[in-house]
């Protein structure tokens, strides 16, 4: 089947499977070919296919993973190099200097990195709130506010906002969520008012950690020719081998997701149980799991099925410390993050062996 044949209310997992895919028009290849090309055959000066004139402008790799992309989140998509280009390129398309922006009290320590050491050289001004007490995120709001910058489960404590509650306190304000960490499985922004999607593709919807990428989705046209528009003249755009991994993997996102949720649920009620461990958190969906101990070090040099490493959402569990590692950069702020948190992504290993490499790693503490 076609993605142009899919019936209309076909549901996720028939669109995750088939998003984006059009047999190749000239051999009939169920999978599009990567276009390793940087430009294209024109008939006469300024004739050329679609608008596939220069590959940083458009490349047919690129598109079908956009159109997938699009599908999947309800809205318009554009690809980008990486999720900070991704967002790079929404702010900097949606904002002017001397704009607002309210960013969330715990982030992933590169988009604070962006607004603080890069946006506000520009004239951009940020205030940070806790958006799970939406009364503080409303009067966090001002009349300048051009973005409120929302990320649900947040990186890393995982905090679950409403993001419907957001968009209704949030004025003229456009609602972007980072969702990176829901995927469109378990949450579809869009569909709850919200006017873009961010999501650094690297994570679970390539889903095997071999790639970078990131990803913008609207709702709005104009605000699509806008980031596409930023995204042609900036020129952060990904690979086509970059994008052919992505679309790969979301035809299993929907089968991953599940499982990955699964062994979080057995990890968190291992847990749970443990001394010497606190605070634990897991937002009931998605593999990414959060706990205090004070070993949090040690712990994280014993396991031998969690991989040590930075990054999230591939088929292969990782382990870390957030403060020591990914969000270097929060130190000294509002979101700094306690050095005692242990953030894991749960991949879809047999869940007895994850308990077992946690139970050995925390029991030798
Ligand atoms: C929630 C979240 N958003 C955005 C990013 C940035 O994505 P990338 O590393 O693809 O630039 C990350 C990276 O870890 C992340 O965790």
């Amino acid at each position: 089947m076609s993605a142009s044949k899919l019936p209309p209310d076909a549901r996720f997992a028939t669109r995750a499977v088939h998003a984006g895919l059009e047999p190749d028009p000239h051999f009939r290849s169920v999978i599009p070919a990567i276009h390793q090309t940087s430009t294209f055959a024109q008939d006469a000066p300024g004739e050329y296919v679609g608008d596939y004139d220069y590959a940083r402008t458009a490349n047919p790799t690129r598109r079908a993973l956009e159109d997938a992309l699009g599908v999947l989140e309800g809205g318009h998509a554009t690809a980008f190099a990486s999720g900070l280009a991704a967002e790079h390129a929404l702010i900097t398309a949606a904002c002017d200097a001397g704009g607002h922006i309210v960013l969330p009290i715990d982030l992933y320590g590169g988009t604070y990195r962006l607004v603080d050491r890069i946006l506000t050289r520009w004239g951009l001004q940020y205030t940070m709130v806790d958006q799970t007490d939406l009364d503080a995120l409303a009067a966090a709001v001002r009349p300048d506010t051009r973005i409120i910058w929302v990320e649900t489960p947040t990186n890393p404590r995982l905090d679950v906002v409403d993001v419907a509650g957001v968009v209704e306190r949030s004025g003229e304000a456009l609602v972007v969520v980072d969702n990176t960490f829901a995927t469109p499985v378990n949450q579809r922004p869009l569909e709850l008012g919200a006017d873009a999607v961010v999501h650094s593709a690297t994570k679970y919807l390539g889903g095997h950690s071999d790639t970078v990428l990131g990803a913008v989705v609207v709702a709005d046209p104009g605000l699509h020719e806008q980031v596409r528009f930023v995204q042609n003249a900036a020129g952060a755009i990904p690979g086509p081998m970059d994008c052919f991994l992505v679309h790969r993997g979301l035809r299993t996102l929907h089968l991953r997701m599940a499982a990955h949720g699964a062994n979080a649920r057995e990890v968190v009620a291992f847990l749970q149980g443990e001394p010497g461990v606190s605070d634990v958190r897991w937002p009931g969906f998605s593999g990414m799991v959060s706990f205090r101990h004070a070993d949090a070090h040690a712990i994280c040099t014993r396991t031998r099925v969690f991989t040590l490493a930075e990054s999230l959402g591939g088929v292969e569990s990782l382990i870390e410390v957030p403060q020591a590692m990914t969000h270097g950069s929060v130190e000294g702020s509002a979101a700094a993050v306690p050095a005692d948190l242990v953030r894991l992504s749960c991949g879809v290993e047999d869940a007895r062996d994850l308990v077992a490499d946690l139970a050995q790693a925390l029991g030798a503490a």
